[in-house]
């Protein structure tokens, strides 16, 4: 094992000397924030590993922030903690993408629900139990909050993770390709009863507004339309597509929708909390009645996408971050967040993995690849 002394790969952004040496962190908390991605036990294994290779004490916060804002939801983690998890999807500490410590949902006795800001009890808290900094393992909902507790003064290190891999500064993030790997056999499955009833099948895909998921899977499942949350689509050019052939696959990202129309969301957001998306295909297939001769069909692989055993290549970088945010720790750099850059593990500053969503560009070589084997975007 590489000892945590060695240099990190330069950041582009300097950081501020401080005139205090930053105390010594000698016990940290960690949690999985927002929703699962296979691939996080992977990382809580790690971490805790090194970590006590390290001597650092370590604390586990369950459901995300839910732990730390209650202050009794805290439990140790050493190595005998993780024995056997690495296969397992989902996480040992549990997710919370309600647990928001600056908008946390809470109801008085008439049912009212009110979002208060409840920092200063993850403040106490962090002091109550000795904590020296946060590891905070989630999306950009997470590192959001990552980023306004550390201007409160907590230390925070960061490790991105979302199947919908939209964060920016990483390559990736684990729990991607897992849910690629389950989208692709959802199309494969789809394709021989597509055939077997010369049927036009929808498959609905997780990825918020961003596409990935859609396009990798789409590509390897062999679609012949994907739509993209970055692509609004005219529906026209769909029915030209798929009309005069025998079947078709459809692969439509959760955020697609039609030129001058809206994202099908299930339920508004609300303060702090994103909206649930769901609906794409089926607004698809309402413009697509009546003007096949197909049977058109529906699937949502919705959550299973998010569920199961981590690829090999999740559990690898989820091995890795987690290695590298204890090295983090042992350094004593915080406000900072591991990333992949091509094969190599980074850390950069929680700001810049905020600056905006790394979404698919339209004309990148990804979109031009699928163009090119005749995979039309509808766009
Ligand atoms: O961000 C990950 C993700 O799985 C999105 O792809 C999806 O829109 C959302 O979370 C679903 O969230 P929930 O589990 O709250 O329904």
């Amino acid at each position: 094992m590489p000892h945590p002394n060695e240099s990190s790969p330069a950041s582009p952004v300097e950081e501020k000397t401080s005139s205090k040496p930053p105390r010594r962190i000698e016990r940290v908390c960690i949690l999985t924030g927002g929703g699962d991605a296979p691939g996080l036990n992977a990382v809580l294994r790690a971490f805790v590993k090194t970590c006590a290779e390290l001597g650092i004490e370590v604390l586990g916060s369950e459901d995300g922030f839910e732990g730390l804002i209650k202050g009794d939801g805290l439990v140790e983690l050493v190595p005998t903690s993780v024995r056997g998890i690495l296969p397992h999807g989902g996480s040992i500490l549990g997710c919370s993408n309600r647990a928001n410590p600056f908008a946390y949902p809470t109801r008085d006795a008439q049912g009212n629900q009110s979002f208060p800001d409840v920092s200063d009890r993850v403040l106490r808290n962090i002091e109550r139990h000795r904590i020296d900094a946060l590891v905070m393992v989630g999306g950009d909902g997470t590192m959001t909050h990552a980023r306004d507790l550390e201007k409160l003064g907590v230390r925070v290190v960061g490790v991105p993770k979302t199947i919908d891999n939209d964060l920016a500064s990483t390559d990736f993030t684990f729990g991607f390709d897992t849910a690629v790997a389950t989208a692709t056999w959802a199309i494969d499955a789809l394709h021989s009863t597509a055939e077997s009833h010369d049927r036009v099948m929808l498959l609905e895909l997780m990825g918020r507004y961003a596409g990935w998921i859609a396009l990798h899977a789409g590509i390897a499942g062999g679609a012949d339309v994907i739509l993209l949350p970055e692509l609004p689509y005219d529906v026209e050019r769909v029915i030209t597509k798929v009309r005069g052939r025998a079947f078709s696959i459809i692969v439509v990202g959760e955020g697609a929708r039609p030129k001058g129309g809206e994202t099908s969301v299930i339920e508004q957001g609300s303060k702090g909390h994103l909206p649930r998306l769901g609906g794409a295909a089926y607004q698809l297939a309402q413009l697509l009645e009546g003007r096949l001769s197909h049977e058109v069909r529906v699937t949502v692989l919705g959550h299973l996408q998010r569920g199961g055993s981590p690829s090999a290549f999740d559990r690898l970088l989820g091995t890795r971050f987690g290695v590298h945010a204890a090295y983090l720790c042992a350094r004593g750099e915080t406000g900072r967040m591991v990333a992949l850059r091509g094969h190599d593990i980074v850390t950069v500053p929680l700001e810049d993995a905020l600056q905006r969503p790394k979404l698919v560009p339209s004309d990148g070589d990804l979109v031009n690849t699928a163009r090119a084997i005749g995979i039309e975007f509808g766009g």
